[in-house]
């Protein structure tokens, strides 16, 4: 459906748990992080039924993240149910990768499609600073898992964030193959994103340029996404950046967000939206609840105002409750 701006929303991003069994920096804090507790979290029906109405409204996309999506019971179950829905075409993981070797032939045989393994250097030291948790082996392994998948789109997503400078050209080298798409994502200043440096698209892009030689332009597969892709002499795959800060996407936003406590969130940035859980509990009928999400994503913000003072509604949450 179409916002109040004219964009065409077709991308649900559903996150399934908010907790990780990683701690990044700019995610979430060390100690002290307050769980869901379990009843709060909507049930694969209740998922499901949600992505049902929405794909009634044009989602033809669901991606699952978390926290860390993985660590939910039985996800292969979620996604087989998500597959027996009209009209979705593409069923996606943003995941770290720890659990991904173990768990992904039952979710490919489910009828997962796409896999982005957020992975922000390949050296286990850096690692372990940086995730809080030496888990690198394991996160490479489903890195592996995933491109040995036939058919399966693979992605690995980098946050820099300076100290991992030195490791964006070994990253990048991750797509001279073809197998994966390689990107670069600059830190948003949201929940503790705001309190760590931030490399840019051109500082990241220079680097990879001294490395590789001239980017040029490389064309999106599928429907375009907030990611701008180049590639580089000799490279087979393809490199991408989304910049939310440098390279403002948000006129071309075409996605709502679901928590896992189950609020319709419409924009990153704000926590503006609509919680869905009282009517899900309270027995509402599909008309009821496909009325609340249609005008939610009638009123979907414009856009985000990264890098100005805090306006009222800004989003209080942390990512790993967002699902980024
Ligand atoms: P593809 O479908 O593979 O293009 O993935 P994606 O970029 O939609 O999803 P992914 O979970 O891999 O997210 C990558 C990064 O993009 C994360 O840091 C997200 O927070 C960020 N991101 C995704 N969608 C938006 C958005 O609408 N606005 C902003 N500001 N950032 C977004
Ligand atoms: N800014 C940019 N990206 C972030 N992610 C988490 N927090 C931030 C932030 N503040 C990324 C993770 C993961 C994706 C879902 O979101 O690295 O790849
Ligand atoms: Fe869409 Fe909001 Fe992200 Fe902008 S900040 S791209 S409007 S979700």
């Amino acid at each position: 459906m179409l916002d109040r701006q004219g964009r065409e929303i077709h991308y649900l991003r559903m996150s399934v748990t908010d907790r990780c069994n990683l701690r990044c920096r700019y995610c979430m804090s060390e100690e002290g992080v307050n769980w869901l507790p379990k009843q709060e979290l909507l049930s694969d029906e209740q998922f499901a039924r949600l992505a049902r109405l929405l794909a009634g409204l044009g989602v033809d996309k669901v991606r699952l993240t978390g926290g860390e999506p993985l660590l939910r019971q039985g996800l292969d179950r979620l996604v087989g149910m998500l597959r027996d829905i009209d009209g979705l075409h593409t069923l996606a993981l943003t995941t770290n990768g720890v659990l991904l070797e173990e768990q992904l032939p039952a979710l490919v045989k489910a009828g997962l499609n796409e896999v982005n393994v957020s992975l922000d250097t390949l050296d286990r030291t850096q690692y372990a600073k940086i995730a809080r948790r030496d888990a690198l082996p394991q996160a490479l392994a489903g890195l592996r898992a995933a491109v040995e998948t036939p058919g399966l789109v693979v992605k690995v997503n980098c946050v820099p964030i300076g100290e991992n400078d030195e490791q964006l050209v070994p990253l990048a080298s991750l797509a001279e193959g073809g197998g994966v798409t390689v990107r670069f994502i600059e830190l948003m200043p949201l929940g503790l994103g705001a309190s760590l440096q931030r490399r840019t698209e051109r500082q990241v892009l220079e680097r990879l340029e001294a490395a590789y030689g001239p980017a040029r332009p490389a064309e999106e597969s599928g429907r375009a996404g907030p990611a701008r892709y180049v590639t580089f002499p000799g490279f087979k795959g393809k490199v991408g950046f989304i910049s939310a800060l440098s390279h403002r996407f948000c006129s071309g936003c075409n996605r709502v967000r679901l928590t896992a406590a189950g609020f319709l969130k419409t924009c990153l940035q704000y926590e503006k939206g609509i919680d869905l859980k009282p009517l899900l509990n309270a027995g509402a009928q599909d008309a009821d609840i496909f009325a609340a999400i249609q005008e939610a994503i009638w009123e979907k913000p414009q856009g985000h105002h990264f890098g100005t003072p805090p306006a009222g509604g800004d989003e209080r949450r942390n990512m790993n409750e967002i699902g980024g």
